[in-house]
């Protein structure tokens, strides 16, 4: 059978770029690399890339998200585990979490799968931001104009 005519358009891309203006920071010493935009869905495919040891985030998913460590480790406080590279990782709906990278680790480099949206929470469980496709879209956009790539570099991404 052949590809239908409306179908979207596939995506094939070096996941860790050779090009450092690619990533998007985060935070000091964090970034994430977009892969898959998706703005039917509602969520976004992405690695996470993280140079600094100490708590990187309180967060709640709303809906589903699926990891898998490429490079180092990290752990959420509210459990026993840790993620190491080759771990396979799903959060279910409802996990509130607190994503830690301990000191031993130089850097460590994630793909996530991550449905929905992002809410991030202080430690009584107050929300202080939220990031969707959307917002994580913004993000890109500005960042690639500024570092000269251009803000249409991201539109191979967005679906
Ligand atoms: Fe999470």
């Amino acid at each position: 059978m052949s590809t239908p005519p409306d179908a979207a358009l596939e995506i094939v891309a070096q996941a860790i770029p050779n090009d450092e203006r690619v990533w998007v920071p985060q935070a000091p010493s964090v970034w994430f690399r977009p892969l898959m935009l998706n703005t039917v869905n509602g969520g976004w495919c992405n690695l996470l890339r993280v140079r600094k040891a100490g708590v990187l985030s309180r967060h709640r998913h709303p809906a589903p998200v699926h990891g898998y460590v490429i490079k180092g480790s990290w752990r959420y406080l509210e459990h026993d585990w840790v993620a190491m590279a080759g771990s396979y990782v799903f959060e279910p709906p409802g996990e509130t979490h607190t994503l830690v990278v301990d000191n031993d680790v130089e850097e460590m480099i994630t793909f996530f799968n991550i449905s929905g949206a992002m809410i991030y929470l202080d430690a009584n469980d107050r929300q202080i931001g939220y990031e969707d496709v959307f917002t994580k879209i913004d993000m890109c956009r500005r960042h690639y104009a500024a570092v000269g790539l251009g803000e249409d570099y991201l539109q191979q991404f967005i679906r």
